[in-house]
């Protein structure tokens, strides 16, 4: 959505209400330095809130679309944190260089809302390319809507599965036996399964 703000930072309104659980779990996944991959950043405000909210670490964000990518920058700018945070990687989470654009090597890679929203290259493209990337003991936390064994865990998620297939086929709400499945083969293991406001889930992996 356009902020309307007369510069090229887009709101995307699901960030101002899950920045602070989001961030939360975070805080007990992340380690405490270092450099965070995040995938399919979108506006980037979860990437400025994050940020701020953990000074020691320094946050990459990326997308594939262009829109979004000067969006990230403008919110950088916008929150003086153009000393801090590095300026948004155009990145396609199936794209194989993912270590070439990087200033450092990362710790851990996040990535918020993108598994239902994109085809299944790229669920078994981020396990594959985050068990490349991710030093021994780093970290992958993905965060979303999930069914369990084939099953919808709520009505509001039913529908909105619906909704996104009938938006382009390829997307859905994943599966999470699926997911652990394909991230296991990927060669991460399961730390932790948490359950989020509106029946969102946040996984994490180490590598
Ligand atoms: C629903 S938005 C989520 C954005 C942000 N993480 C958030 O929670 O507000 C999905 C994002 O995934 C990005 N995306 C779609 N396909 C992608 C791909 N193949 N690789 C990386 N990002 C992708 C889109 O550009 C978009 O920014």
């Amino acid at each position: 959505m356009n902020s309307g703000f007369g510069d090229e930072r887009l709101i995307f309104p699901a960030t101002q209400r899950n920045r602070i659980p989001i961030g939360d779990v975070l805080s007990q996944q992340l380690p405490s330095k270092g450099l965070i991959l995040e995938i399919a950043s979108g506006s980037g405000e979860h990437g400025v809130t994050f940020q701020k909210r953990f000074p020691e670490l320094t946050w990459q964000c990326s997308d594939p679309d262009p829109e979004h990518c000067r969006s990230i920058d403008s919110w950088i700018r916008h929150e003086q944190l153009t000393l801090k945070m590095p300026a948004a990687l155009q990145l396609d989470v199936r794209d194989k260089g993912w270590l070439k654009q990087l200033t450092e090597p990362a710790q851990a890679v996040v990535a918020i809302n993108l598994l239902h929203i994109s085809d299944w290259n790229c669920t078994t493209a981020l396990f594959t390319q985050s068990a490349a990337v991710l030093p021994s003991g780093g970290t992958l936390c993905v965060y979303g809507p999930f069914s369990v064994d084939g099953h919808h865990i709520s009505e509001s998620n039913r529908s909105f599965d619906a909704s996104l297939r009938g938006r382009n086929p390829d997307w859905g709400v994943r599966d999470q036996t699926s997911v652990l499945k394909q991230a296991c083969t990927a060669g991460l293991t399961l730390q932790n399964i948490t359950l989020m406001p509106a029946k969102n889930r946040m996984i994490t992996w180490v590598r």
